[in-house]
């Protein structure tokens, strides 16, 4: 491709890939975006890390662990294709079997796998000239773990059982409460836990725990499973300032499990909740550009952005980066795709600076994707949004508040057929199904008062990702956001 921009050669231009694990091969760790966020949970004032698809909680943790690794740390990395919930909900009693909480025995069940996965890595190398407590940690290994394979979720489910075995098994009451207090206080790790810490001091480790959301089924399992891991992180942090376990979360999956959410304050003060502005997004944009045109290596992000994509579209002298924007819920995955798909198609037609015949094709295939996703995205909480969504399609995209709630009656009266597939929506009050359709991002509120402080200017209307709180009540009108508009042919309305 011969293109340039000015005096930029764009061939070798690339955005990288959406997730992270697959941007690290691309070079997320050299682009990457520092932002207050990461510099919080890299001095460990934040080990619990919250943000909606997208956000960037792999990015954290994989930029983290790479550099942890260089600095000759040890860095272990769990995700899920090692723990299934399905798995768990067929080999665990239900808690009404039993009558056990779940949630302390997942709490013990995690820590102990963490130890040991923490003291197997601490003592793999080094044989000789091994210090005493290596030499302890070792032979509880040997005499304990000898035979285990190394699928993490095999020795926590095994804690699991023992816990359930005692539980649900036919012991004298007295033989139960010592059994059992012997293995929620993990009584067969305890001895060894100063040396654990002497083992740290002498190399940092860090256990960051990803991807909890794959294969998620809102079990009874999967959320205590999630409770309890969240219940070990704050006490295994505890131990040593050199032992440091990270945990990620979807902000909805964290909202849909009581055990956290209800105990939310327990957690505020470790909790880092990821969050994006503009400034910050065309940061992500822009050193992705540099990084991959290294005559722009030396240029200030707008005008990096403005080497790729015409400054001022042709279409109502939007800013393209304000128009790009604009279809995100600031999410730096979404932009980061929507760029992509620009680039693609610009690619194609050798068509530099990208410019709105572009930007408006690309948005075709960007808007229907991001509108699957988000719906996907909610099933558990809210299931068949999708439906919902396509009640809206082909209308004007504003809505007074009349008009929406008329709709959202309609939604939840049955008038509009769902198929079944939001039983949540049935006798809803509209005003309830307005808020969730806010809170995933679809309709955005316009800015009256202190709220158009927040906005951007040249724009009235806010969302969910630019307020967090807001009181709907008083919106007397709505849009639904640019990002689903394209693909559910939204059209203005008609003055
Ligand atoms: N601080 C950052 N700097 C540069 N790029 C980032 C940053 N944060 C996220 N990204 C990029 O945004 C995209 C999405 O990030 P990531 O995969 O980490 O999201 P996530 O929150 O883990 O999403 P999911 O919930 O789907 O796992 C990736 O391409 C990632 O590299
Ligand atoms: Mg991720």
């Amino acid at each position: 491709m011969s293109s340039g921009t000015g005096d930029h050669d764009l061939t070798g231009l690339k955005f990288g890939a959406p997730a992270a694990e697959r941007d690290i091969d691309y070079g997320l760790a050299s682009y990457f975006v520092e932002s207050d966020a990461y510099r919080r949970v890299e001095n460990r004032e934040k080990t619990i890390v919250l943000g909606n698809r997208g956000t960037g909680k792999s990015a954290i943790f994989k930029v983290l662990a790479s550099r942890e690794r260089e600095r000759g740390s040890l860095v272990l990395e769990l995700s899920p294709d090692e723990y299934s919930y399905e798995m768990l909900s067929a080999v665990l009693q239900a808690e009404a079997q039993g009558a056990w909480v779940k949630y302390s025995a997942f709490a013990s069940a995690w820590k102990y796998l963490i130890y040991v996965l923490v003291m197997k890595g601490l003592t793999e190398k080094s044989v000789r000239g091994k210090t005493a407590a290596a030499t302890r940690v070792h032979n509880y290994l040997r005499d304990n773990h000898k035979d285990q394979q190394d699928n993490p979720i095999e020795t926590l489910v095994s804690y699991m059982k023992r816990i359930e075995g005692i539980k649900i098994g036919q012991y004298e009451a007295s033989a139960k409460v010592k059994e059992l207090s012997r293995l929620y206080k993990l009584e067969e790790i305890e001895p060894l836990l100063d040396d654990l810490k002497e083992l740290c001091a002498n190399r940092k480790t860090m256990v960051l725990v990803d991807e909890l959301d794959k294969g998620w089924d809102s079990s009874e399992d999967a959320k205590a499973f999630v409770a309890g891991l969240f219940q070990a992180c704050v006490s295994i942090n505890q131990l040593s300032p050199d032992l440091t376990v990270y945990v990620s979360l979807r902000q909805e999956l964290y909202e849909n499990i009581p055990a956290l959410y209800d105990d939310a304050q327990k957690y505020t003060d470790i909790t880092e909740t990821i969050r994006w502005d503009e400034k910050s997004l065309i940061s992500v944009v822009a050193s992705r550009i540099r990084h991959t045109v290294p005559s722009l290596r030396q240029f200030s992000d707008e005008q990096c952005w403005n080497a790729v994509f015409a400054k001022v579209l042709d279409y109502r002298k939007a800013k393209s980066f304000n128009y790009m924007v604009d279809r995100t819920l600031y999410r730096p995955r979404e932009i980061i795709q929507l760029c992509t798909e620009c680039h693609d198609l610009a690619k194609s037609r050798n068509s530099y600076p990208i410019d709105y015949g572009i930007i408006s094709q690309a948005e075709l295939t960007y808007s229907e994707s991001r509108t699957k996703d988000i719906a996907a995205e909610y099933r558990f909480q809210f299931p068949g949004l999708q439906r919902v969504f396509e009640v809206f399609r082909g209308r004007p995209y504003t809505l007074e508040r009349d008009d929406l709630e008329l709709i959202c009656l309609g939604i939840t009266c049955g008038e509009y057929k769902l198929d079944d597939s939001a039983p949540w929506v049935e006798d809803q009050d509209p005003e309830i199904l307005i808020d969730v359709l806010w809170r995933v991002g679809f309709l955005r509120a316009y800015a009256v008062g202190g709220l158009k402080a927040l906005r951007r200017s040249g724009s009235s209307y806010v969302g969910p990702h630019q307020v967090s709180a807001l009181n709907l009540g008083t919106i007397a009108r709505f849009q639904v956001h640019q990002m689903f508009r394209s693909h559910l042919g939204l059209k203005e309305a008609k003055r």
